[in-house]
């Protein structure tokens, strides 16, 4: 099932809209046998020996520390940040964002705690999608900068310590590929087989009933060789033909190209929709008409094929050969199907994205808990994302207009804290607003003005980041590409970085935490208070270390009490609290947490 079958764009049911939607290597230290030790001159020996053991025993710690690193996947730890290259920094004020504004913001995001970015497609495009639409794997679209500037923002990236991840668009090169453009020169060219073409059933009849996920039919006739080609996203995205092994070494090798310059990984775009049914049977038809006036239809035979597994597997292996991470648009209906993307053996995708988590579109204790139990329980590693450049964002799926910054707060409070690696949306940090068009004319996304004004497209959650309150908020000198919400005066990393309460600060605090806590980076997740219809609780328990994490899902004052002696410990130490949220402990292990309106209490449990 496609992006907008699953219903994450605004117009569908499902809409995100508002309302909607180590081990520790024991070192042994190997003492002298007494007896050697009786022989051997006093004090100045003893002294020696102390010297030494201390010596011995910080080297140990410190290997020790080294070890507990090392043994974890340096994913694991880290925390991710997506960048829409087009909105973040635009460093020579044409109002689109570039390479250079990126580099110009590193300090930034190692300060917040970003560890690795993910850079949405920066390769030449003639940018239809925005980049999703590309011409050419190995190069650096001129409006984003040159290789020389990405070699450059690797090099200041790898001084910071941010590994760059970049976005790989392999379902579809764009019509303007050179694969294309040969592809569709005649019936015979040498790279026809690249994409999938197919006769019509008839005259101005498409092969099958397959449809667009951007509107219309998914198949497009091309006049050159009277056949249509196939494309599941827009008409100028043809879907590449992965049954053919010249397309996949060709891509494969894209992936080599990018690790020899430094990338640590790729996050894969629409993953699910690599393989279609080579005996093209209509999808089944459901009652109604969707935002773009099309039948409604189950992708059963172009979505989620499981010959995209031996793609996966084979992307695997080249990554491992580079330390590398692949991150997956994985669509999925449950946990069943995710597992299947971390691969029977643990061999496809390190971090396969868990959107059924931002399915939870209301601010539910029980929903919650559902989904963080059902990720927990899958057979990898899990990944939390709370919005991205396709999905409104949360300030506005969880707002109330009147809480809407503490709520956020309470957000980065749970995706930050839970056991998994959090892949941050650039602006969430701040409390970005969605800030769509009013009026179709300004619309500068296809489906959104195809489907207005059902479905007004993805501007709203793609503007400028807001830096300061100066023109442009910072972003650009020129017009930006699209307008800068007003918000940006109440909203903007300069203002919220002298400010401890705003949204900013907490999420700094949040991630410092997150970073140096054992329990916090490794603990597992052990769910408390799980009847509790307001408050949402958890323990983080990594050996005898343990984090509590209280976050109040409600807009009244909340009082929750643990008795935390039957996981061995007595009290809870505050680390962060929101105004007004407060630890009493009682006697036995008793302890009641108070926190006011969407409150967080994340505290340091004692014996
Ligand atoms: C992915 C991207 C989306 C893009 C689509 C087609 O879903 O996240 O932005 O439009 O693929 O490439």
């Amino acid at each position: 099932m496609g992006l907008l079958a699953a219903g994450f764009f605004p117009l569908f049911a499902r809409s995100h809209k508002k309302g909607y939607t180590h081990p520790v290597r024991a070192i042994t230290l190997k003492l002298r046998s007494r007896s050697a030790l009786s022989c051997m001159p006093t004090k100045r020996f003893y002294s020696v020996l102390f010297f030494i053991l201390c010596f011995s025993l910080l080297a140990a710690t410190a290997q020790t520390n080294n070890q507990d690193a090392e043994s974890h996947p340096w994913w694991q730890h880290a925390v991710f940040y997506e960048i829409y290259p087009r909105s973040f920094a635009d460093s020579n004020n044409d109002g689109i964002g570039d390479l250079n504004g990126i580099a110009s913001k590193l300090d930034y995001l190692k300060n917040l705690g970003v560890d690795a970015i993910w850079i949405s497609p920066c390769f030449p495009s003639p940018q239809v999608d925005f980049g999703y639409d590309v011409s050419d794997y190995e190069n650096i679209d001129p409006m984003y900068g040159t290789l020389a500037d990405f070699d450059h923002l690797q090099k200041d990236a790898s001084q910071h310590g941010i590994h760059i991840i970049l976005d790989f668009v392999l379902n579809h090169t764009s019509d303007q590929h050179p694969w294309f453009l040969d592809s569709k020169s005649s019936r015979t060219s040498a790279q026809r087989d690249w994409y999938i073409w197919r006769d019509g059933k008839g005259p101005g009849q498409p092969p099958n009933n397959w449809l667009s996920d951007f509107g219309g039919s998914a198949w497009q006739f091309d006049s050159t060789a009277n056949q249509y080609y196939y494309h599941y996203f827009y008409p100028q995205q043809p879907d590449l033909n992965w049954r053919n092994p010249e397309v996949k070494d060709a891509m494969f090798d894209v992936t080599r190209w990018w690790y020899k310059r430094g990338v640590s990984g790729f996050r894969l775009d629409a993953v699910d929709t690599l393989f279609e049914d080579p005996n093209l049977h209509d999808n089944p038809v459901l009652p109604g008409k969707n935002a773009f006036g099309d039948a409604r239809e189950i992708n059963k035979y172009n979505d989620k094929l499981p010959e995209v597994h031996d793609v996966l597997r084979g992307l695997r292996n080249i990554a491992d050969q580079y330390n590398a991470v692949l991150i997956g648009e994985t669509w999925t209906n449950d946990i069943a199907e995710l597992n299947r993307y971390y691969g029977h053996n643990h061999d496809e995708l390190q971090l396969p994205m868990d959107f059924l988590f931002t399915m939870v579109n209301k601010l539910s204790p029980a929903e919650f808990r559902k989904q963080i139990a059902a990720v927990n329980s899958a057979s990898g590693w899990p990944t939390f994302v709370i919005s991205n450049h396709d999905i409104v964002r949360s300030y506005d799926r969880y707002g109330d207009a009147v809480h809407d910054d503490q709520i956020a707060k309470l957000m980065a409070g749970l995706y930050l804290t839970l056991r998994g690696t959090p892949i941050i949306y650039y602006g969430e940090e701040i409390g970005m607003k969605t800030t769509p068009p009013t009026r179709k004319e300004d619309v500068k996304d296809p489906i959104g003005r195809r489907g207005w004004p059902k479905e007004k497209g993805r501007d709203g959650e793609r503007t400028p980041m807001q830096w300061d309150e100066s023109t442009n908020a910072g972003f650009s000198k020129a017009k930006p590409w699209l307008p800068v919400p007003p918000t940006y005066k109440t909203h903007n990393v300069a203002d919220e970085s002298k400010d401890p309460n705003s949204v900013l600060s907490f999420y700094r605090s949040v991630l410092k935490l997150r970073h140096t806590n054992q329990a916090l980076l490794d603990g597992d997740y052990v769910p408390l208070n799980e009847d509790d219809q307001k408050v949402l609780s958890y323990l983080r328990l990594y050996k005898d270390q343990a984090v509590l994490v209280v976050l109040n899902m409600s807009g009244v004052w909340q009082k929750v009490g643990f008795d935390l002696s039957k996981h061995g410990f007595s009290s809870a130490n505050p680390l962060i609290a929101t105004e007004k949220s407060s630890v009493h402990h009682g006697s036995g292990g008793g302890n009641v947490v108070t926190l006011g309106p969407y409150g967080v209490f994340i505290g340091q449990l004692s014996k």
